[in-house]
């Protein structure tokens, strides 16, 4: 199965794709992570991404469908993937829709999780991620046992650089209309499911996973 996770910063794209990709046994990719990642090793293709990151803004189109279209080329996505963060304007959607009809592959589901954009405040200021293994957390809703260190892997939980109120401002302003956009261009082609992602975890991931056996 060929599924994009499309929705807001904090929506819970993150969140439930972890989940998501235990369910249907297939790879989960993170446009977001991956930069993250290659920030962290220091390559450039990290370091020129984070510059845009840090501000809130995308990260250009010439690096990101490379980088993209190059993972969902390896053989372990040949069964099926989950895109997170990815595509996140109509120039990457039309750009992964000929990658993929390359291969004979389509899109089957773009699951796209709304919530409230004063909640995606609270969330995302909230938020606080692993260093070592990337496990998310919130202050309120989600908090680590101990103050500090992750459940997962005992590592660092911090606050991502761009979870900053004034940042995360500029990511709901920059990606509102982008994502009206890659929804009505899904919904035309027929593929688009849309979900409450304003309840609890449990609830949101059930509605995702109902989506699937349902169409
Ligand atoms: P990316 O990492 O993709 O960030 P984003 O899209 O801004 O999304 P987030 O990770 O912030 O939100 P999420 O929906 O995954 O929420 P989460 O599950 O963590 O991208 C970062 C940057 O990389 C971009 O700004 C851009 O610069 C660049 N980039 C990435 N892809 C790009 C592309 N295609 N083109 C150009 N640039 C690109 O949840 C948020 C919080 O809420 C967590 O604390 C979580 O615990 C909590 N939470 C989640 N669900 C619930 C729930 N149901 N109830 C209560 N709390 C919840
Ligand atoms: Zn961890």
């Amino acid at each position: 199965m060929n599924v994009i996770m499309l929705g807001l910063p904090g929506a819970g794209k993150g969140t439930q794709a972890k989940i998501i990709v235990e369910h249907l046994r297939i790879p989960h990719i993170s446009t977001g992570d991956l930069f993250r990642k290659a920030a962290q090793d220091h390559t450039p293709l990290g370091l020129t991404a984070k510059v845009y990151m840090d501000k809130g803004e995308l990260v250009p189109d010439e690096i990101t469908i490379g980088l993209a279209t190059d993972r969902l080329a390896e053989q372990d996505c040949a069964a099926g993937f989950l895109l997170d963060g990815f595509p996140r304007s109509l120039n990457q959607a039309q750009a992964l829709r000929s990658e993929l009809a390359a291969s004979g592959r389509t899109i089957d589901h773009v699951v796209y999780v709304q919530v409230d954009e004063r909640l995606l405040f609270e969330r995302l200021t909230g938020r606080r991620v692993c260093c070592d293994c990337g496990a998310a957390y919130h202050i309120a809703y989600r908090p680590t046992a101990a103050e500090g260190r992750c459940d997962v892997c005992g590592g660092d939980v911090v606050q991502r650089d761009d979870d900053r109120p004034e940042t995360v401002a500029e990511r709901l302003r920059i990606n509102g209309e982008l994502t009206e956009q890659l929804a009505k261009y899904y919904a035309e082609a027929d593929v688009l499911r849309v979900v409450d992602g304003s309840g609890d975890i449990a609830d949101v991931t059930e509605h995702v996973l109902n989506l699937f056996t349902a169409s």
